[in-house]
């Protein structure tokens, strides 16, 4: 299997620096992840208008409860506002909505929101959109890894039926293609529990600009990157197959 596509099927986003944003102007880390909306519409465009199918991003992780309280609620109101302002919107522009993390422990009105834009865009087709929202991609294996395991306890499958394959259909991205480019902003190069599994062979790209500086000019320099570099998958390069 190689990728001839310049064009990603699958790109994925870690929206990382809207806290040294806002240092850098001497504002609230809340004003960085206010203007991380902004980008993030951006984004969102330039994605359809590039031809991509999925485009899937690291809104809130499992570790970010972790942060100060009034942080949390500041982002758990921002997703809010997100899905109010901006659901019908995506909708007309052919937009459908995916969410995906843990949805036990979250706040019933913010689920049944999640769950009310998932339902109003699901015979979208320009672009998926998924949001990655209480999402820890080590809790997410294990998740699928329990539901495999009830299984064969109640021997409804076999061990030997617990494969690559049926574990990926038990992870919250089952039916997704994988994502072919991941792109981090914000100069840290790591993966910080997003997406382990689905990113086996994924071409990572980092961006030194911050999150809410993201542009489509950047977004398409990521996706330059990416068609130069020489997918293999595990094989060969071309020539010596
Ligand atoms: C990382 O920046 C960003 C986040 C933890 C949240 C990302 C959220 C948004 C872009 C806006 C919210 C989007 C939705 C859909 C609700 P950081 O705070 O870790 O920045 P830092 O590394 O500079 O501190």
């Amino acid at each position: 299997m190689r990728s001839t596509s310049t064009i990603p099927r699958h790109a994925a986003i870690i929206m990382d620096g809207n806290g040294r944003w806002a240092a850098a102007r001497g504002l609230p880390r809340s004003a960085g992840h206010k203007a991380g909306i902004d980008a993030l519409r951006a984004a969102v465009r330039a994605a359809a208008d590039f031809g991509i199918e999925y485009l899937t991003i690291y809104s809130f992780s499992t570790e970010n409860w972790s942060r100060p309280k009034t942080e949390v609620m500041f982002l758990l109101e921002l997703l809010r506002r997100f899905i109010r302002q901006d659901v019908a919107e995506l909708h007309a522009s052919g937009v459908r909505i995916h969410v995906i993390g843990d949805r036990e422990g979250l706040d019933r009105s913010i689920v049944t929101m999640l769950e009310d834009a998932e339902k109003l865009t699901r015979d979208n087709t320009k672009l998926n959109l998924v949001v990655a929202f209480n999402y820890g991609s080590r809790q997410e294996i294990t998740r699928a890894a329990r539901a495999m395991a009830a299984d064969v306890a109640s021997g409804k499958i076999a061990l030997a039926d617990v494969t690559p394959e049926a574990l990926d259909g038990q992870l919250d991205t089952a039916g997704m293609p994988p994502p072919d480019l991941l792109i981090r902003t914000g100069g840290e190069q790591r993966i910080s529990n997003f997406l382990l599994w689905q990113c086996a062979y994924a071409e990572f790209v980092f961006v030194p600009e911050f999150w809410p500086d993201f542009t489509a000019d950047i977004f398409a320099r990521a996706i330059a990157e990416y068609a130069s570099r020489e997918r293999r998958f595990g094989g060969l390069k071309a020539q010596s197959a």
